[in-house]
């Protein structure tokens, strides 16, 4: 059965140039996210009128819950953040791509339900992006050849593996072993031609049924996949770029939906006012308890 189509709401009003990575924390009852071009973390406790904010030297591409807090993937490499205090420790783990031809960032993460962290870079041009696993102190690259690295997430029985390179339109899936971390080769899964989508696939979450809501990017709309990649349903959202969403509150059947102003004119400004702003939309179906970092 298809979810009831709830409507949008703003659950922020923000003018986020790139925001993105929304993670729940049970524990919390937070809601993370960050703003990846201002290098800028969110943390929004439940009940709370506005959200706490943490800035960065450098961009931010997402984040992930750890027993320290947070982690935080800046540009030249992972850090961790204690949310509270805001202190900050590095790790080990940098960047192998910040240092070479000018550098590209990361982008899209999480964390993976044996509680290990993946991230990968943006590369948009010469498609030398890549996606890491953090193992044994270092990001080890799983997959190369990317031009953006996108829509990182897990089945709920952690035997599936879905990522996109956004440009390419379509979401892959790998056979996924969590003990290991070992990945088998990418099979196309889902394809917006052959639904006839708009946008592009941006970041996404899954749900306790395996359904993938995937944000479209440029698509002004949120699509549910079912666990064989046939599209069940699609969202409007009140702007051109939602980038990911994140099931939260209570009852995890709030999804939280991040937006991003980045590369629109004024015109399309004036026409999306609610751009950059955090977006969100009641679902009948509970999301996926995201995971803690615990692996490195
Ligand atoms: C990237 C953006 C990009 C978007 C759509 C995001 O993950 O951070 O820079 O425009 O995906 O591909
Ligand atoms: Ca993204």
């Amino acid at each position: 059965m298809t979810a009831r189509a709830n409507a949008v709401e703003v659950a922020l009003p923000l003018d986020m140039d790139l925001g993105e990575s929304p993670v729940w924390s049970v524990a919390d009852q937070t809601l993370y996210w960050v703003d990846i071009n201002r290098g800028r973390v969110f943390a929004w406790a439940s009940g709370d009128a506005a959200p706490n904010e943490h800035d960065f030297a450098h961009s931010v591409g997402c984040l992930a819950l750890s027993e320290q807090g947070l982690l935080v993937a800046e540009a030249p490499a992972l850090v961790w953040l204690d949310p509270r205090s805001g202190e900050r420790w590095p790790t080990n783990a940098v960047n192998p791509e910040w240092e070479v031809d000018g550098g590209n960032r990361f982008n899209d993460g999480r964390c993976d339900p044996a509680g290990r962290f993946w991230v990968g870079t943006l590369n948009p041009e010469d498609g030398g992006a890549s996606l890491y696993s953090w193992r044994e102190g270092h990001l080890v690259a799983a997959k190369r050849e990317l031009r953006i690295a996108n829509g990182l997430a897990f089945s709920p029985d952690a035997r599936w593996l879905y990522h996109t390179d956004s440009p390419s339109r379509r979401v892959l899936r790998h056979a996924f072993d969590p003990e290991s971390g070992e990945l088998g080769e990418g099979k196309v899964w889902i394809d917006l031609d052959a639904h006839d989508l708009p946008g592009v696939p941006d970041g996404a979450a899954v749900d306790k049924e395996g359904h993938y809501w995937s944000a479209l990017y440029g698509g002004a709309r949120i699509a549910r996949f079912d666990p064989d990649g046939q599209l069940l349903a699609e969202y409007p959202v009140p702007c051109s770029n939602p980038t990911m969403v994140a099931f939260g509150g209570v009852d995890l059947k709030t999804l939280f939906i991040t937006t991003a102003r980045q590369e629109m004119d004024q015109a399309a400004l004036q026409r999306y006012p609610l751009a950059g702003s955090l977006l969100s939309l009641r679902v009948s179906t509970p999301g996926l308890e995201e995971p803690s970092v615990t692996r490195r």
